[in-house]
């Protein structure tokens, strides 16, 4: 980092300026700490568009080049699955620190190589998932972790997408990556959207996720391409008292879901011991009920004064990496915490291929 006393910053190199690159920019532009400083993407001319939007000065196609400028401190990569452990390995080897995007990769056994080189370099490799910041949900966590509903005892979330004629614009070539079991690693709903789901089943009970059953639908779209949903996967949490968790995955495909993002948005309840609490939105704005509901001693409280933009969790996100390499603290999301939600998405796949329960310490 470029150190003058308490004048320490953080320089920023991105990897990958496709869609998500709209967002994850946001907490480097807003931290006063922070700056992207290179830009890199095989397609030179979208890398060169967004090093004038961000005010970068290198624009490079050559992840070697981006790697070898010693004005970059960490980089953020934001590309296609098949590529992260690769492209992260170099970054670190290169001295860089690492923030990558879910999922971080495809394979368990990918994710530990990385993490043993970030060891062996002493370097921060944070694995970002972006629910975590999204601050409905820190509300929510929030409640739940002071007791506002006892034990935590259940977690039911469910997606629903609509109609893809709304929402952001992803481009032919995205979806085809994504669908992509090879490049992706699994299916684009399951797989790659439901880690954040997976992952927030994993934050909202303190318990190991046992065991999983999935039933993943595959549905054929035309011309060789499919979807995994509609969807239905259940869970069980170690130790006592017994506790589940589900999360489904519906495809409403002719039902208008408001969103500036992604045309589907996400629901999250989380039952207690003494009360609910309910995460009424997430990525778009399907209903237009209050951010956070929590019920508890009879009475219903609602929590409306929350930035409840899909954006901001991005930002936050992004400050998070920032504020971690300038205090010396580890980042909020560690590798290992990856690793657990790796290993809770991966076996969630393998039950539904195989028809049969799973259980996380089979996956290795
Ligand atoms: N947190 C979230 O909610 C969220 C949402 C969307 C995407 N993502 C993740 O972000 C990453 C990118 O997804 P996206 O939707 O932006 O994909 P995208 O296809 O829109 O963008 C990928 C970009 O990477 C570039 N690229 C491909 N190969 C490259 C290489 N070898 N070197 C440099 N650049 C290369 C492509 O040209 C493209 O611009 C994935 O890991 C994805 O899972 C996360």
């Amino acid at each position: 980092m470029s150190r003058e006393s308490d004048d320490a910053r953080v320089r920023i190199g991105m990897v990958g300026c496709g869609r998500i690159a709209d967002l994850q920019c946001l907490g480097y532009l807003a931290h006063p700490k922070a700056e992207i400083v290179a830009v890199c993407d095989l397609d030179l001319d979208r890398a060169r568009a967004r090093a004038e939007q961000w005010g970068a000065r290198l624009a490079t196609d050559d992840l070697e080049k981006l790697l070898a400028d010693p004005d970059v401190d960490a980089v953020d990569i934001l590309t296609p699955h098949h590529l992260h452990e690769a492209q992260a390995r170099a970054a670190l080897e290169a001295g860089k620190h690492v923030s990558l995007q879910k999922p971080p990769t495809r394979s368990l056994a990918e994710l530990d190589r990385l993490a043993r080189t970030a060891r062996e370099r002493g370097r921060v490799l944070r694995v970002f998932e972006n629910f975590l910041h999204y601050p409905p949900h820190r509300k929510a966590l929030e409640l739940v972790e002071s007791g506002a509903i006892g034990v935590p005892l259940s977690v039911r979330l469910k997606t629903a997408a609509g109609r893809f004629t709304e929402g952001w614009e992803v481009e032919p070539a995205t979806q085809a990556w994504r669908m992509d079991a090879e490049a992706c690693g699994g299916g684009a709903t399951t797989f790659d959207h439901g880690y954040h789901c997976f992952h927030m089943a994993q934050r909202f009970v303190p318990a190991a996720v046992e065991r999983v059953h999935a039933f993943i639908h595959w549905t054929e779209l035309g011309d060789g391409a499919r979807i995994d949903g509609p969807a239905l996967i259940s869970w069980q949490y170690a130790g006592h008292p017994a506790r589940y968790g589900s999360w489904e995955v519906i495809a409403s495909v002719g039902m208008r879901v408001r969103s500036q993002y992604y045309v589907s948005d996400d629901r999250l309840e989380v039952h207690g011991t003494e009360g609910i609490v309910w995460v009424n939105r997430c990525t778009g704005q399907l209903l237009d009920e209050p951010s956070v509901v929590l019920y508890r001693d009879g009475e219903t409280r609602a929590y409306h004064d929350l930035e409840t933009d899909w954006a901001a969790s991005f930002r936050l996100g992004g400050c998070d990496f920032v504020d971690a390499l300038l205090e010396g603290r580890p980042p909020e999301q560690s590798v290992e915490a990856a690793r657990e939600t790796l290993a809770f998405a991966l076996a969630a796949g393998r039950s539904a291929a195989e028809g049969r329960e799973v259980a996380i310490s089979e996956m290795g």
